[in-house]
């Protein structure tokens, strides 16, 4: 059992990175899977310095790319563990890109990665318990426990599909398919 506690604030990771040409899909924007690589790597660094073990990524909940990231723009982002189990913890990412030349911030995404502590056998270890110091705080841990029985009552929906259901897709012209199974 790991009796040791530790704050949010100890978590705190930033990255700041200029956008260049060659990060650029065809339409001159950033690529999102170049920000998606910047995430990981921030959510890795904030989970392994928080537990002290190296982590790895369980699972990416939804990223919305809510703005297009232009070439020149300084990026930022910032991370902290919200929630932590057992052996698993939820980084919070914030992205943000920042105009440098008129000073203009906009925020880009939210996310949450699910990291896993393991040790240096690569079995999943125990996790510090997490110091809560502001109603900010316990609010996002909070939400991260809604995030979880979501997830969980979406699984146990998936698990209870029926043939009559497939049916109703096959069946149905609502869909933009054409069903040819082989
Ligand atoms: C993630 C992984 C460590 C889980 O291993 P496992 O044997 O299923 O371990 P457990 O069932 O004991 O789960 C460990 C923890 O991970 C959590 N977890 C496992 N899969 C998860 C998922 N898909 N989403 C969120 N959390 C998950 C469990 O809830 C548990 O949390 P807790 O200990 O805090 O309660 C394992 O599947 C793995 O190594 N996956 C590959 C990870 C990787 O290589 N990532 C990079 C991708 S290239």
């Amino acid at each position: 059992m790991n009796t040791t506690f530790k704050t949010v604030s100890s978590s705190h990771i930033t990255i700041s990175e200029l956008m260049l040409p060659s990060h650029t899909n065809f339409s001159g924007k950033i690529h999102g899977g170049y920000i998606l690589s910047l995430m990981d790597q921030i959510a890795f660094a904030c989970a392994s310095k928080f537990c002290g073990n190296y982590c790895v990524t369980a699972s990416v909940d939804t990223v919305n790319f809510l703005m297009p990231i232009e070439v020149g723009e300084l990026v930022s982002m910032k991370a902290s563990v919200n929630y932590v189990g057992r052996t698993s913890m939820i980084v919070g990412i914030r992205v943000e890109a920042e105009n440098i030349q008129t000073g203009v911030i906009k925020h880009c995404n939210s996310s949450y990665f699910t990291m896993v502590s393991k040790d240096n056998e690569g079995k999943t270890s125990l996790v510090p318990g997490l110091i809560l110091t502001s109603l900010k705080e316990v609010t996002r841990f909070q939400n991260c426990l809604r995030q979880i029985e979501m997830k969980k009552a979406k699984e146990d929906q998936k698990n209870v599909a029926t043939f009559s259901s497939i049916d109703s897709i096959l069946n149905s012209k609502k869909y933009n398919i054409k069903v040819e199974l082989h």
